[in-house]
């Protein structure tokens, strides 16, 4: 086709030539549709061969062996099933090996952590606010009053925030309700404005997957609690990620505190809102002195406990997402929007437990402001 001097694109006359060329074939490979071909086609696919294999052979399409086989209703071929001998695989402990070292690289890949060990080097009081169930593209949640706390919290000075679940309210179609905004989202817009929100905290100590952060992960999307951990801490610390939950052992000056940090635990009950901090220290460490879950909007608080004759701290850190139309249908009371402070003292063990961060902010200014001189 190609005339010398000229372009090589096929154009006009070529073109037509290419055309008509490929017509004639097809009407010639057409008229192999004889009784002797399908007689053909019948007795390959009785030796086990494939529509591509028969096509092959005979010279013709995959189209036209399968246009045969359906008008000339022939039954399915049987299929060959090739099983290796088993006993000519690797021998089981070389299997065992590979397992152990497949776990290995998986669990090298995997950001979460079940126990962090942090030390933070002080003289002065810390501050931790606990804090979750953001849900923030739902309609129902008073994201601006979240928004002016974020910016609160994250310009104050010796304070640590931990982010306890549920970022937004991505949830299973079943769920839905009026809540378009957060269900056609895309993901990357998601994760846009999540990372702008955490941007605003300076010192963000821990994440942790929630169950609506849970949800959007298992639909094969994107992790993206686990991106937030990326980010840098003004005090020096790193951003720790916990997956569903876990313990910061944080040494604050000279003192360890053990913080549990779960965005659900077992336990939840309708007449005591801690019961779940008291299930972790009877299932999973009884020597934790602050125990924080979230996931329940109408149970916030603070509380003062004796656990084996040990002073300790419960949380539960509320949401700005009110009175939703599940908890409206299921009888559930409308959520409290808070998010506790524990004061650490560096010095001796003491935790001041502060309903509302506002309230903690005040008591650490006036401690800091007061320090013992001769520390
Ligand atoms: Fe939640
Ligand atoms: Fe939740």
């Amino acid at each position: 086709m190609q005339r010398p001097g000229k372009s090589i694109t096929l154009a006009g006359d070529d073109l037509y030539l290419l055309k008509k060329e490929k017509m004639e074939t097809l009407k010639t490979k057409r008229t192999k549709h004889t009784p002797e071909v399908i007689e053909d086609i019948r007795k390959l696919r009785g030796l086990g061969l494939t529509t591509s294999e028969i096509a092959l052979k005979l010279d013709m399409t995959y189209d036209q062996i399968l246009g045969a086989i359906r008008r000339n209703q022939m039954p399915h071929s049987e299929r060959r099933l090739d099983t290796p001998d088993l006993y000519e695989e690797p021998p089981v402990e070389e299997l065992l090996e590979h397992c152990i070292k497949g776990n290995e690289l998986v669990r090298d890949f995997d950001p979460r952590q079940r126990e962090v060990f942090p030390k933070f080097d002080t003289k002065r009081y810390v501050g931790i606010v606990f804090h979750g169930d953001w849900h923030f593209d739902h309609y129902k949640t008073d994201l601006r009053t979240l928004m002016n706390e974020l910016e609160e919290i994250g310009k104050a000075e010796d304070v640590f925030y931990v982010f306890n679940g549920d970022s937004g309210d991505w949830a299973d179609i079943r769920f839905a309700g009026y809540n378009m905004p957060s269900m056609i989202m895309p993901v990357h817009l998601r994760y846009k404005v999540l990372f702008h929100m955490v941007s605003k905290i300076k010192n963000l100590l821990a994440v942790v997957s929630g169950c609506h952060d849970d949800w959007l992960k298992n639909r094969g999307f994107f992790d993206i609690i686990s991106a937030l951990k990326d980010k840098a801490n003004a005090l020096g610390l790193p951003t720790y990620y916990l997956g569903y939950g876990g313990q910061i052992n944080m040494t604050v000056g000279k003192i360890l505190y053990r913080m549990a940090v779960y965005h659900k635990f077992a336990g939840e009950s309708t007449v005591n809102d801690f019961h779940p901090c008291v299930k972790y220290l009877q299932q999973m460490d009884s020597s934790a002195d602050i125990v924080a879950i979230a996931h329940r909007h109408d149970k916030t608080g603070i509380a003062y406990a004796h656990f084996q004759r040990l002073p300790r701290v419960y949380v539960r850190s509320g949401s700005h997402q009110y009175l939703t139309d599940y908890a409206w249908k299921e009888g559930f009371g409308g959520a409290i929007a808070r998010a506790p402070m524990v004061i650490l003292n560096p010095f001796k063990k003491q935790m001041i437990a502060c309903p509302n961060y506002k309230e903690g902010l005040e008591q650490l200014r006036m401690l800091n402001a007061n320090l013992p001189k001769d520390k």
